[in-house]
């Protein structure tokens, strides 16, 4: 298929499915979901390391609007992170495409600090990664870090993704433009995991 074909429509465009483990629902957002966004992201811990972020209620409200129009275009996913238990986002996690049909595709993700290092995050990344590589059919799937975001980087390294390499001046966040390191993930690595979570009996998220 042409890079630039145009991809076929999928279910997901109207809907977004809900992805559920133990202790977190990933779900569509809904407009009503900006005020607790807005708290969960405001914070400069969270916008440091990110492109220019939408942070006022305003700009989530209008984000909100945008990631729906994207959504039924098939060009951009964006799930808010809902702890089991509670009603609101607490984060989002976001996948989009880098080529029409979805088989690279990137992802980026930002959580309310009061969640950071919970294990909310790890769950949470393994629906989406499940999500993509299995319905989406991502072959390859890329994030950039900035290179001192050690949080974000170790995040990523944890999940099993592979540093390809940095890319300088890479986008701008907090004012300037940062490098960042290239991770990537091959739906290879993700079944030959899956296959030795289950041969050991482990559970598979
Ligand atoms: C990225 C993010 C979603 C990860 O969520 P989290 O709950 O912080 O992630 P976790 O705690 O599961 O993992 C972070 C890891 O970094 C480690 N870490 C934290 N500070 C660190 C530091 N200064 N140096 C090295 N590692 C560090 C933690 O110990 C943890 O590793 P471990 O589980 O092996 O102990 C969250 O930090 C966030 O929203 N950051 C702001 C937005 C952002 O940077 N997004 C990513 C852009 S690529």
């Amino acid at each position: 298929m042409s890079r630039f074909a145009a991809p076929s429509p999928n279910a997901w465009w109207h809907r977004l499915p809900e992805l559920a483990s133990v202790r977190v629902r990933l779900r569509e957002l809904d407009p009503a979901d900006a005020v607790a966004l807005t708290t969960a992201l405001r914070s400069s811990q969270v916008s440091e390391y990110l492109s220019p972020s939408p942070t006022s209620l305003a700009e989530i409200e209008t984000f909100i609007a945008w990631a729906r129009r994207a959504q039924t275009e098939g060009r951009y996913i964006c799930f808010g992170v809902v702890p089991q238990g509670e009603a609101e986002p607490v984060g989002v996690f976001q996948i989009w495409p880098l080529e029409s049909s979805f088989r690279t595709a990137e992802w980026g993700f930002a959580l309310d600090p009061a969640y950071w290092g919970t294990g909310l995050f790890e769950e949470s990344a393994r629906l989406l990664l499940r999500f993509g590589f299995e319905t989406l059919g991502v072959q390859r799937l890329e994030a950039r870090a900035a290179v001192d975001n050690a949080r974000g980087n170790r995040a990523l390294q944890k999940l099993g993704a592979v540093p390809e390499g940095v890319l300088r001046k890479c986008f701008l966040s907090a004012g300037e433009y940062r490098d960042h390191v290239m991770w990537a993930m091959l739906a290879d690595d993700w079944r030959r995991e899956q296959a030795d979570g289950e041969s050991l009996g482990g559970e598979v998220a």
